[in-house]
């Protein structure tokens, strides 16, 4: 059986007091829409379509930045849920199959929610997803008779007895593209807020003699984002739920509050992750590392028996083979440090190769940015790199050569060699003894004057 996925993306979001339309805002890095389009993909769909309307240019960069295969419709007036679905009856005019419907502002859908929904439709032409909602508040309320779903009605239409019902309606639902598709072009506007509910299909449905049911789910999979205050409440069910999983697989996170995940984070296990680790976006990690406290990770990759940090920044493109060490105040970006290579101190590595067993000095610096272009530093193995080296890009330190502390390298090292560029050193027997008698006298007489 082919499968759709219509995802809802065009309302504005007023709440979220923004310029950005709601469904960019970010959860743990991904916009929210991109974790509804995660779950959806779960499916394994044939066909993504997008309803954008408000900031629709930038709703459709980031579908396309994750699926650049996701087509895009507009809404141009958002006129109810079933306008929006129906901005997608041209594009799926050929499409046999299931169309499964989503909100972009939905994120925490599981996917095993969406495969029960699926199986409902073996047995029902139109399955809705429901849940028990702790306070119904304003949801649509579902209207169950023996196990049969009669109609949604929506909270501002439904009477007394219908607004005590607990099952409200999730907005998700899955029918057959065809039936979908005649059931929208059946829905009118004559409801208390003048919208095309798509929620009316179901009653249709039924008249039509069609039948229609609901699947549950907990309802904190239903948690929509419409404030600001939703996207914290949000990013925090994220990080717990990422964390749970990772203790799940055999990750050790000493203070799991403490540790900030994103949405594609990886962590291999019996690695230990050490308090107030945070991640940005695209960092994976191999079995076996350890993450210390304090350190910040996005765009790289960390390889088994690596440690990494107190306090230390791997920026996009750094890449730790096997048992490297990245100690306190490193900040390594776009670069390959090879096995048991070590830079533990105070270092800035930009646009380098380390080759392995290379050991760079405290204070280390890649002179990489000219202020105008960016330059490679390209350092061998065995390599022993003194404290306080500028390397000055372009620049190569070839296999087992050294740099003197303190030298500004400007030149290529070749293998074997040692590079040292700083003034000579003098020494003044006597002098410090002089220097301090000078500078004590000249003291005392400032003291004298001030009183
Ligand atoms: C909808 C349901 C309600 C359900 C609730 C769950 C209808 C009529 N009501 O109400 O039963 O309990 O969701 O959260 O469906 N959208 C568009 N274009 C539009 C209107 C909406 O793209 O013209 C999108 C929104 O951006 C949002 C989603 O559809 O992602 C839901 O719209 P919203 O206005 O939040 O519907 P509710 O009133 O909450
Ligand atoms: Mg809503």
């Amino acid at each position: 059986m082919s499968t759709a996925l219509v995802i809802l993306a065009a309302g504005k979001g007023t709440r979220m007091k923004s310029d950005l339309p709601k469904v960019v805002h970010p959860i743990a890095h991904a916009p929210m829409l991109v974790h509804a389009m995660r779950t959806g993909a779960t499916l394994d769909p044939d066909r993504t379509i997008i309803v954008a309307g408000h900031g629709a240019d930038l709703v459709a960069k980031a579908a396309r930045d994750f699926d650049e295969t996701v087509e895009i419709v507009l809404q141009d007036e958002q006129n109810g849920t079933a306008d929006a679905v129906d901005q997608a009856r041209d594009a799926l005019s050929d499409f046999e199959g299931d169309v499964v419907v989503l909100y972009g502002d939905t994120p925490f859908l599981q996917p095993e929610t969406l495969e029960k929904m699926l199986a409902a439709r073996v047995n029902y032409d139109l399955v809705v997803l429901g849940f028990e909602a702790a306070d119904p508040a304003r949801y649509g309320r579902l209207v169950v008779k023996d196990g049969s779903l009669e109609k949604i009605v929506e909270f501002k239409d439904a009477s007394d007895a219908e607004r005590d019902l607990t099952l409200c309606n999730s907005g998700l639902i899955a029918c057959d593209a065809k039936l979908l598709f005649e059931l929208i072009a059946q829905v009118s506007d004559n409801n208390a807020s003048g919208e095309y509910y798509l929620t009316d299909i179901v009653e249709l449905a039924r008249a039509g003699g069609h039948s229609a049911t609901a699947v549950t789910c907990d309802e904190s999979e239903t948690l929509g984002v419409n404030s600001r205050a939703d996207l914290a409440t949000a990013d925090a069910v994220f990080q717990n739920r990422a964390r749970a999983e990772l203790l799940e697989n055999g990750v050790t996170l000493m203070d799991p509050d403490t540790v900030y995940l994103a949405f594609d984070t990886y962590i291999g296990r019996d690695t230990l992750v050490e308090p107030n680790v945070v991640f940005g976006p695209g960092v994976t990690v191999e079995s076996g590392a350890t993450l210390r406290a304090f350190s910040h990770l996005e765009g790289c990759h960390v390889s088994r028996g690596a440690i990494v940090g107190p306090y230390a920044r791997l920026r996009p493109g750094a890449e730790l083979s096997e048992d490297v060490r990245i100690g306190n105040f490193v900040e390594i970006k776009n670069a390959v440090i090879a096995e048991g290579a070590k830079v533990n101190h105070l270092s800035y590595i930009g646009d380098a190769t380390i080759g392995a067993e290379s050991n760079i000095g405290a204070g280390t610096i890649t002179c990489n940015y000219d202020g105008v272009m960016k330059h490679q530093t390209t350092i061998g193995k065995g390599v022993f790199v003194g404290s306080n080296t500028m390397l000055v890009a372009p620049v190569t330190l070839g296999d087992e050569s050294m740099t003197a502390s303190g030298s500004v390298i400007t030149k290529n090292v070749e293998d074997g060699a040692l590079g040292i560029s700083r003034a000579p050193m003098e020494i003044k027997p006597g002098w410090a003894r002089k220097l301090f008698k000078v500078l004590r006298l000249k003291k005392s007489k400032q003291d004298k004057g001030q009183n």
